[in-house]
């Protein structure tokens, strides 16, 4: 009943469902080792956009660098295949606080969110290759899917609009996260199940934090914004997809076999 709640929000945000036709794929036991891969550069990809909105807009120079080098490990892990759940477990919290900048009005609250959001994301890389490891699937460096990478293309280039377009986007690929987790679980095995169930709370209040701050530096026309991205998610969530992964559309293999 709970979730319920938790997931109004989400529900009203997003303008669609999941799509059977990705979920009938995503229960096949084959998907596993894709679902996982991708959820794993997701929680990453999660944390690298939020490290980037504090250090190009909220944080001084010194915490910037403070920044990058507490993704470097994450990052070495994901991209140059260096070290293990051991050492990104430790890596996991930051040690100093950030200091935000004295000309930009909100750095402190920009701070506070997105600092949490980003330790909340490595906790969450470390439990996905955890569940990796014990079911003995590796790690591969896999491509992106459209959706993300839709989404941040039709952000306007120019300030302050592609700022606030980008925490709408965050918003949007959130409420998805958390839409999909919450489906999925109905199609997994009870360990995944329960862990995709325990990320439903930070992925609603990651959606909520990115939304808040929308709305605080977009004014008036975040509404506006938010329509447009609204019908582009739903369009690549709904529409037929033929690459597999976590935020894919609705998966149609019929298009793998025509040459
Ligand atoms: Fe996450
Ligand atoms: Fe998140």
């Amino acid at each position: 009943m709970q979730f319920d709640t938790l997931l109004k929000p989400i529900n009203d945000f997003l303008l669609c469902p999941t799509p059977q036709a990705w979920l009938d794929e995503a229960k096949k036991p084959e998907r596993l080792p894709i679902l996982l891969q991708d959820h794993l550069v997701c929680e990453l990809k999660a944390g690298q956009t939020a490290m980037y909105l504090l250090r190009r807009y909220a944080c001084n120079d010194e915490s910037s660098k403070l920044l990058l080098q507490w993704l470097r490990p994450f990052e070495d892990f994901a991209y140059r295949f260096e070290g293990s759940l051991e050492d990104l477990k430790k890596a996991e919290k930051l040690s100093k606080s950030i200091i935000g900048r004295t000309d930009f009005e909100h750095a402190d609250l920009i701070i506070s969110k997105m600092v949490l959001l980003i330790r909340e994301e490595l906790h969450h890389f470390c439990q996905v290759l955890e569940i990796m490891l014990d079911r003995g699937i590796a790690y591969q460096n896999i491509t992106a899917s459209r959706y993300a990478k839709t989404l941040i293309q039709n952000c306007k280039t120019h300030e302050p609009q592609i700022f606030i377009d980008k925490l709408i986007c965050g918003a949007f690929i959130e409420a998805r996260s958390c839409e999909r987790f919450s489906v999925l679980a109905r199609y997994v095995d009870s360990e995944l199940a329960d862990f995709y169930v325990s990320l439903l709370r930070s992925e609603a209040r990651h959606f909520e934090d990115y939304l808040q701050l929308a709305r605080i530096f977009g004014g008036e026309k975040v509404s506006e914004r938010v329509r447009f991205f609204a019908e582009l998610e739903k369009t690549l969530i709904s529409s037929k997809d033929n690459d597999f992964k976590f935020h894919s559309g609705a998966f149609d293999s019929t298009d793998l076999f025509i040459r």
